[in-house]
Order: structure tokens, then sequence, then C-alpha cells
């Protein structure tokens, strides 16, 4: 949720901290701090709001100094004040900490520092962890945040500075992510690896209890590495290849409209290698053959876009394998008790692969004997480390708060997912795989011609901009499209929206129709064509606005919709992903005309972590 940053170096920190910040203000953008080392000396600047804010402030400041630590915060303990703002202090204000992730146990440690003398100055559960390393400092940083963060129930990632020991670092994790790297100028510490790039493209993915000692002494830059009881630890770095233009937004006003317009990479990068002679290719996955045809239930789970993509999976692995699919949000998977055996395979989705909740319910899978795939587009993310076979998605970084090319990523990976069951179980022929991966590899052209024009989407939204309530309405996978369409419009808009499998209407929802209401209905061809045209009609006679997503060619559809987005003719299973494109651009376009930030959503953060 938040982001953390530290450097120490030959350049001014506050320039690095500020730049790092700003890379990662997708995860949390209500407040933000930094603390900057002046010849042992901590000067702490905080501001409520974005990172902006905090740069023009300290922009007119005499904040000189080489070391420092940041955060751009989340609020979960605390409301977004500068008072709750990282970093926190110790009493006596000589040592800095800056923290993502929930101390579960703060209140009983609060009242135990309390009772030991230690004044608090916020609200947050991260000021104990400065009170704690006060605590325990006894000439050691390393040592004294070692006997802190043994204190600690929950999760964390923490950097800590102190005034006794110039130019040094202290960074650890638990189940919070910490990368750290030495660059060109000095060695940094951050919860993304977005923030490290500039210096360097060798990172190492802190493990859990691992603690990193940064320092810079005389211009020499060393990185060490420690386990719980002070014992050096050997750690192996691993290359980004990545572009750093991919969190720059390359001549696009926000990263969400670039992303969008990244999805036919996307879809072609997620796809390439894939398919070897008629066969396609997972060896990362971890299983044999043998373990593959003896899976006999399937459970997908993942939050939010990334659920909705697992919802479109349903259907293709159910089609084509005939093996039960259940897909379920991680917060409630985690807290059933699903029937699992050795042969329930658990494929757990997320685009950061740091979702608190997905990762308890691969935990809590893995415990109970399934096999866990994970499907992430994060290299060495918690959701990588800890399942059975990862596949990665080859979205890139994104960096809009809202998913997008992450969630057609997700798509084209489940596809070949339910592919490869589905030739395994004899559902698909070698001929049927080549075809499907034909098509499939199609959608990128095809999403690349939805680009080409989009002033069909804009008029439509123009007209739905001011309602208080959309529905959007489908079937099949027309239905499961309409979910993420609704999320997408209420997440950056902030217009309520919901979505309903469209034979549903009559069963309430229709209810809520009135002149000028707002009916977005996935019309598509497909076996339920004339259905969805029926649920139309019905909408309609109750004076509700249609806008319909239909597939090129079907002028009947003129008849019953005000406004209508066509998209280009693909086989039904495949309308998942074509479809899904106007309605990412109809959701950027009302939210724009709302005067809405789309990349940075008021409530919201890029990666939970925490429950
Ligand atoms: C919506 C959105 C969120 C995420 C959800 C899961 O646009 O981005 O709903 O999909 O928070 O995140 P990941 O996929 O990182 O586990």
């Amino acid at each position: 949720m938040c982001g953390i940053i530290g450097y120490t170096g030959t350049l001014q920190a506050k320039d690095v901290l500020i730049n790092g910040l700003k890379r990662m203000e997708y995860r949390g953008y209500d407040s933000a701090g930094i603390a900057v080392q002046k010849n042992g000396a901590l000067s702490v600047v905080h501001r409520v709001g974005k990172v902006a804010g905090l740069e023009e402030t300290v922009a007119s400041m005499d904040l000189e100094g080489t070391c420092g630590v940041g955060h751009t915060r989340w609020a979960t303990h605390g409301k977004p004040t500068e008072a709750n703002a990282h970093p926190h202090t110790s009493c006596a204000g000589d040592i800095a900490v800056v923290h993502n992730g929930i101390i579960e146990n703060f209140a009983s440690l609060k009242e135990e520092l309390i009772a030991a003398g230690h004044t608090f100055t916020s609200e947050t559960d991260t000021e104990v962890v400065a009170h704690l390393v006060e605590e325990n400092y006894e000439g050691d940083l390393l040592a004294a945040t070692r006997a802190a963060v043994r204190r600690l129930a929950g999760a964390y990632g923490i950097a800590v500075v102190c005034e006794q020991e110039p130019g040094v670092i202290i960074a650890a994790r638990k189940d919070s992510p910490i990368i750290v790297g030495k660059g060109k100028t000095g060695a940094l510490v951050a919860s993304d690896i977005v923030a490290l790039i500039d210096e360097t493209r060798d990172v190492v993915v802190l493990e859990d209890d691992t603690f990193a000692k940064l320092q810079c002494k005389d211009g020499e830059t060393t990185i060490d590495y420690y386990d719980l009881y002070g014992n050096p630890v050997e750690v192996e770095a691993i290359h980004v290849d990545w572009d750093i233009s991919a969190a720059e937004k390359g001549g696009y006003p926000d990263f969400m409209l670039k992303e969008i317009y990244d999805q036919p990479r996307t879809v072609r990068d997620t796809l390439a290698g894939r398919l070897v002679n008629g066969h396609l290719q997972f060896d990362e996955l971890a299983l044999t053959p043998e373990e593959l045809a003896a899976i006999d239930r399937v459970y997908i789970i993942a939050c939010g876009t990334s659920y909705h993509a697992g919802l479109i999976a349903k259907n293709l692995i159910e089609m084509w394998s005939r093996i039960p699919c259940e897909v379920e949000v991680a917060s409630e998977f985690r807290y059933r008790n699903p029937i699992i055996t050795p042969s329930t395979l658990v494929v757990a989705v997320s685009q950061s692969g740091e979702t608190a909740d997905t990762l308890a319910a691969i935990r809590d899978a893995r415990i109970k004997g399934a096999k866990v795939f994970g499907i992430t587009n994060v290299v060495g993310s918690p959701v990588a480390r800890e399942s059975d076979g990862v596949i990665y998605i080859k979205a890139n970084k994104e960096i809009a708060v809202a998913a997008t090319k992450s969630f057609l990523g997700q798509v084209a990976a489940l596809t070949m997912l339910a592919m490869l069951l589905g030739q395994i179980k004899g559902g698909l022929t070698t001929a049927q795989i080549r075809m499907l991966f034909r098509e499939l590899a199609d959608t990128a052209l095809q999403i690349e011609q939805i680009l080409a024009d989009t002033s069909a989407i804009d008029e439509a939204a123009a007209a739905c901009k001011d309602a208080t309530s959309a529905l959007f309405i489908g079937r099949g996978i027309g239905a499961t499209i309409c979910y993420e369409g609704a999320l997408k419009l209420k997440e950056i808009s902030y217009l309520h929206a919901e979505a309903y499998a469209a034979g549903e209407m009559k069963h309430g929802p229709i209810a809520l129709l009135h002149e000028g209401f707002p009916v977005i209905a996935v019309a598509t061809k497909s076996p339920t064509y004339d259905k969805v045209v029926s649920n139309i009609q019905e909408s309609k006679a109750r004076g509700a606005l249609i806008v319909a997503i239909a597939t090129e060619g079907d002028e009947d559809i003129k008849k019953h919709a005000d406004y209508v987005i066509y998209v280009p003719k693909v086989r039904d299973c495949f309308s998942a992903i074509t479809a899904s494109v106007p309605l990412q651009l109809f959701a950027r376009s009302i939210a724009l005309l709302r005067g809405c930030d789309v990349d940075q959503p008021r409530n919201l953060a890029k990666s939970v972590t925490v429950e």
C-alpha cells in the first residue's frame, strides 16, 4: 500500500527520495514525508496530500544531506494528517522510520512503551517501531532494529536511520516487499523496483526476516545482509530488463491511457513462445503431464479485477476441459473451509503479486495439499515465490491504479491455461489448439482496431457523465465483462455502477430504471445474443438510455440502442478481451468529464498489502 524509500550515497538525498516517491505514488497518495541526514542530524518534513506538495515544500528548504528515507502513505491506522505522515521518529527525534504494512500488535506495544516513559505524537501503528528501536539502541542500529522487529506481529517493510550512525540505513521485511540495490551513486532500498531503476537494474528482493545494512562512507557504498540473529547471509540479485519508459507517460496524458494502448503488446508478449508444434509450453508450472491429468477441481482465487479475469477463465476451463472450476475472492476463500485435495489445482491471480488476501489464500491452499499456480505481473513477487509454479504476464509495469493491461494479460494467460487443461483432458485436439491460439493472438490486432477510433466511446460517455448510477448487463462471457466494466467506472469516476447477468434484471434491478438511466449492455454476437437484445428492449421500455457494445456489422442493434460501440467480430470466448477495451475507455472518458484523477482515484492504492 504505502511506498517507502531510502538512499545513502553521494547525491543530495532529498532529490533521490522525492523522485523515487513520485514513481511509487500509485502505492498510496494521501500524505508524504522524508527525513534527511546532514552530518548525522535528521531533518524531517511531512506534508498531507500528494508527493508534488512535499516537493514544493522541500524546494525552498535547506535540506542538504546525502542519506535519508521517504514515504508516501495510504492511511490504515490514523487519518491522513501531518502528524500521522511518515517518517516517524523516536522520543529524542534521533531515529526515523518509514514503514509499509500493518503492525497488528501495535496497541499493546504502545501501552508498554508509554508505561516505559515514551511519548507518542501520532495515531499510527508505525510509530511504535521508532520507539522500539530507541528502546533497544545501544550504539548499533542493526542490532536495535533486529531486537525491535522481533516484537512485531503483522506485516512490515521498514527502513530506519539514526543520527548516531551517519550514512547508514537498516532495512527489514516480513510479508511486505523490500527491494535493495547498489547503484551508480549509492545504495537504495524501496518497496518497488521502479524507485531504484534510475540507479541500477540489478536488485535484491529481500526475504522475510532478512536485514540489509546500506552504508555510504567516504564515497564508498556497501550493502550487507543479515539474518534475525545478526549472522551474515548470502543473497542473489535479479536483473530487471524492462524499460524505464514503462514508468513514464511517454506522451500520453495519463498512465491509464498509456496502459490501455499498451494492451496489444501485452497480449502479444504474454502469448509469445507459448505454442510449439501445437503444444502449449508451460514448463515453469513444475507439474508433470500425469499430475496435470489428475487435476479434478480448479479454484481460481483473486481480488478485484484479477477476480474478474478468473470469472472469464471459469467459462473456458469448464468448456474445454470439463473440470469443475470455482472462482472465489481471496478474502472469502481464506476464511472458509473449501474442499481441497491433492488433485485440486488452485490458481492465484494477482497483478501486483502482493495482495495480502491472495497470499493468505495461497498459504492456506498449500497447507491443505493443493498445487498452486500463480499468475502475476511482478517478477520475484510474494505470489510468484510462494506458488508451486508461476506464469508471468508480460504487462510490464502498471502504474495507474485501475488495472487495464494487466487484466488483459491475465485473461490471455488464463485462456492458455484453459487450453492446456483442455488438451490434457482430451477436450481439445492439437488442431483446435492451433486454431484457438491463432484467434487468441489475433485479438492483439483487433484491440488495435478498437483503439484506432474511440469517438463512439467518447460520445456515449458524454451522454452518461451526469448520471448518478449505471447498470451493466450481459450474459455468459458478456456478464463477466460487465463486472469489470462496472468496477472500472465506479473506481475512477465515482459514478455508482452495478453489473448484472442480464437475465436477472427482471428479478429486481429493473426497478431502478427510469428515464435516462444508463444501461450499458454487452451485446456482442454470442449464443445468447437474442436474449440480451430482449433484455435491452425491456430496459428501453422503461426509459433507460442504452449503450450497446456490439459486433461490427450488427445494424439491427441500432434499433434498440441509443449509442452503439462496435468491436471486431471474434469467437465468443475471446470477446472478453476485445469488448473490455471500450469499457475501460468509457470509464476513463466519464472520469475525465467529471474532473477525476484517473491515475490516482481517491481512497485506493495499487497494492493492497493489508487485509
Ligand atoms: C481495480 C484494481 C483492483 C485490483 C485488486 C487486486 O482496477 O486494480 O481491484 O485488481 O486490488 O490486485 P492484484 O491483482 O494486484 O492482486
